[in-house]
């Protein structure tokens, strides 16, 4: 066996607390062993959580991720960075100009500018950094992507996506950041099912349209979008997007937390001879136009745990590169800044078709819209915008936006958070 990773996780609420209970789980099995931990509430966490066993296990606790680094610095393989999108970069930063490899939990940021910034600083990290989109290692998206590439399927015409994920109003105050669009400093949050819950996804929609090689995704080269919200937030939390790569793939996604009852998800990809649904921890089958159906095995998919050791293999130099680089997720991040430059309003949805639900699952409150189901299903199988054809937009009609859009982001989001 070779001796544990060394590794630090900043924060110890949140997301971070799923990298801790992961990493004890990694730590029993002898691949990684936690050195040290830091939040400015770690006080609060320390009282809530007795179970993370800090003492026995010999973690360093800190309250300052900065004395941290300079205390166990030294020592650390890796660090895990599960923190507010917006400290997502000075972390970064930091953990690179230590020589440590940093596990950066997705998105990197939302900001197209700053991610051109760290991803020219992780050209000086001993590892590349890996960005934590949790489902690009499946291995049974893998082995479709090659059979993709290989021209199993014919040439790729469109991929879609749908999500429902029902949020309760205790979501939008998890912390001071939740549905913001921009910080109180002026820096971007952008958070929204887009940008945080939902983002695996849409990464994924864009890894299906990646041309060339199996690590590759799709470049948006125009994109078109609707931004609505139900909530009572600055941001969006329902986003209607549509966007042609470089090779003329059409992407299309439709994206709700204004929905109740059961969380749904379902990638769909359309090749000449076949259609593949891939329903992330459900079912994957191909839908051959000839009639035929065949079924994809879906391995049982700890997602924290395969991804922490995936890039452990990376690390210690067994393989060749992190599943999604900073590089990678250039497109991710483009398509999400487009998608507001190119709605230009975010748009309160029809009060009279939102409804307040307590679901009995957890007695908590939550917000769905009356058939939104249905405008999410039409525009994702026939392009029907619900701005024009329902007329829920208050202002013109969304614009057909590209990469040359870009500089208007910034003023586009100051608008935006003013009104
Ligand atoms: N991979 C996934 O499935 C997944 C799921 C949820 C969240 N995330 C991502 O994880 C990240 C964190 O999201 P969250 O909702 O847990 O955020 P959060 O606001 O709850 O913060 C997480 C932790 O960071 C701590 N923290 C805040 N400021 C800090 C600082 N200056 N120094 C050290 N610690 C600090 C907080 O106290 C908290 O414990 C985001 O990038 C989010 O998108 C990923």
């Amino acid at each position: 066996m070779k001796p544990p990773l060394r590794i630090g996780i900043i924060g110890l609420g949140g997301y971070a607390g799923a990298h801790h209970e992961n990493l004890q789980k990694l730590e029993a099995q002898g691949h990684a062993r936690l050195v040290c931990t830091c939040d400015p509430r770690a006080a609060t966490f320390a009282a809530e959580q007795p179970n993370r066993d800090f003492a026995r296990r010999g973690v360093q606790v800190f309250t300052d991720y900065r004395s941290m680094l300079d205390a166990c610095g030294h020592e650390l393989d890796m660090l895990v960075i599960p923190t507010p999108i917006s400290l997502h970069a000075e972390m970064h930063r930091a953990s690179v100009e230590r020589g440590i490899a940093a596990y950066l939990e997705k998105p990197p940021t939302l900001d197209y500018r700053e991610l051109e910034q760290m991803i020219v600083t992780d050209r000086a990290a001993k590892k590349t950094t890996l960005v934590g989109f949790n489902f690009i290692i499946e291995r049974a998206r893998l082995a479709l992507k090659q059979r993709l590439l290989n021209g199993d399927f014919g040439p790729l015409r469109e991929a879609r996506l749908i999500a429902q994920w029902p949020r309760p109003a205790s979501y939008f105050a998890r912390n001071n950041w939740a549905g913001r669009l921009l910080a109180p400093d002026g820096g971007v949050v952008l958070d929204s099912c887009f940008g945080n819950a939902m983002a695996h996804f849409v990464h994924n929609l864009l890894f299906w349209a990646g041309p060339s090689t199996l690590m590759s995704w799709g470049q948006p080269e125009t994109v078109r979008a609707e931004l609505y919200r139900a909530h009572r937030i600055e941001g969006a939390d329902t986003f209607f997007v549509e966007s042609r790569t470089q090779e003329g793939v059409t992407l299309r996604f439709a994206l709700t937390h204004a929905c109740d009852g059961e969380s749904q998800h379902a990638e769909t990809v359309v090749c000449e001879k076949a259609t593949l649904h891939y329903i992330v921890g459900k079912r994957v089958e191909i839908r051959w136009h000839d009639g035929r159906v065949e079924p994809v095995a879906l391995d049982a998919f700890d997602a924290l745990a395969e991804n922490h050791l995936d890039y452990y293999r990376y690390i210690r130099g067994e393989t060749d590169r992190p599943a999604t680089t900073l590089v990678d997720s250039r497109p991710f991040v483009t398509l999400n800044n487009l998608a507001y430059i190119s709605s230009g309003e975010i748009t309160a949805l029809p009060t009279d078709a939102v409804r307040s639900v307590i679901h009995p699952r957890d007695a908590q409150s939550y917000l769905a819209v009356e058939g939104l189901p249905n405008v999410l299903n039409d525009f994702l199988s026939q392009g029907r915008w619900p701005g024009t054809t329902l007329g829920w937009r208050t202002g013109a009609p969304s614009t057909l936006v590209t990469r040359a859009d870009l500089p208007r982001f910034m003023p586009t989001l100051h608008a935006l958070a003013s009104r």
